[in-house]
């Protein structure tokens, strides 16, 4: 049998039925709006239909405004933002939406998530079963939850979470979590699927040498692995040819060997907080998302 591999990204389905574009670009930490209108434009030039954002960024404005300045339709973009740890409760939760909603410009949101599971994380999911419900957010999940976090939500939810979006990239691959998520229907959405800058898997040998095998680099390399794992990936750039190339990576796979030696890369170490650090989390609800 002969495989034909095109080059389009993949919309995967959710539980609700609806599609998610398996790509898109992640803006974290781009704090000024020339690199945000910038990242956004390139994208969509590139061909990227998803673009992740949070309140936290600080970036939501320069995201909606990138998006009416492009030649792509509002409605064929999958935006995601995300509800800060110091929003919890109905009413702020609400409240918060709609800012994030008029930061952006828009009159509906394709996904918004529950950052972090800092503490009220419940009585915040209800506000958002009602938003969705009525419309104005089509889709809506979790980020950073563990398996006893999403446990916990169930116990009351009447709308499972779409997607959890996790740190994941080859030295942290949350193996178990990853296997959990497939029994309950959630997507694995990867943040930092690059290691973000802040560990060296970008230069691993066994990334490397795959990466010459294959002509293409090694942080195709790494995306190509996410993705053949059945998870969205969100890699951030601000550079044009690296969002070009992040985007390339669906014209060519790894094989059973070269996706089980990435795999063995594995190491448990994260770039980023420990969700089940309850120290921290209650610590960052006194983070302001409304800078
Ligand atoms: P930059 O924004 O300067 O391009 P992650 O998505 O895992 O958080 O990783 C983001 C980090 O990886 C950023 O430091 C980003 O730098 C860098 N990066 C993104 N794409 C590439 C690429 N194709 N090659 C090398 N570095 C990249």
């Amino acid at each position: 049998m002969v495989l034909i591999l095109h080059n389009e990204i993949p919309a995967l389905p959710l539980n609700n039925n609806n599609r998610i574009p398996q790509l898109g670009l992640g803006v974290f930490q781009v704090d000024n709006a020339q690199d945000t209108k910038d990242a956004v434009k390139w994208a969509l030039a590139a061909g990227y239909r998803h673009i992740d954002t949070a309140a936290y960024y600080g970036n939501e404005q320069w995201v909606g405004e990138a998006i009416r300045e492009s030649d792509v339709k509002r409605e064929d973009i999958f935006v995601t933002s995300k509800l800060w740890n110091d929003e919890r409760g109905y009413d702020e939760t609400k409240a918060a939406f709609q800012r994030t909603l008029d930061k952006l410009g828009f009159d509906y949101l394709d996904m918004f998530l529950i950052h972090w599971p800092a503490p009220g994380f419940t009585e915040s999911w209800r506000a958002m079963e009602d938003l969705y419900k009525a419309g104005k957010i089509k889709n809506i999940g979790v980020s950073n939850f563990n398996r006893s976090h999403i446990e916990k939500l169930m116990e009351t939810a009447t709308v499972k979470p779409v997607v959890d979006q996790i740190e994941t990239h080859p030295y942290f691959q949350q193996k178990d979590l990853h296997a959990y998520l497939e029994t309950q229907g959630i997507l694995h959405e990867a943040w930092s699927p690059l290691g973000g800058g802040r560990n060296n898997a970008l230069t691993d040998p066994v990334i490397n040498e795959l990466a010459a095998a294959h002509d293409v680099s090694a942080a195709q390399i790494i995306l190509r692995w996410h993705v053949q794992r059945e998870e969205i990936v969100i890699p951030k750039s601000t550079h044009e040819e690296r969002i070009q190339q992040n985007r390339d990576i669906f014209a060519f796979g790894l094989d059973e060997d070269e996706m089980r030696a990435i795999s063995a890369l594995d190491a448990g170490k994260r770039v980023g907080p420990d969700p089940a650090d309850d120290a921290w989390l209650k610590q960052s609800q006194s983070y302001d998302s409304r800078k």
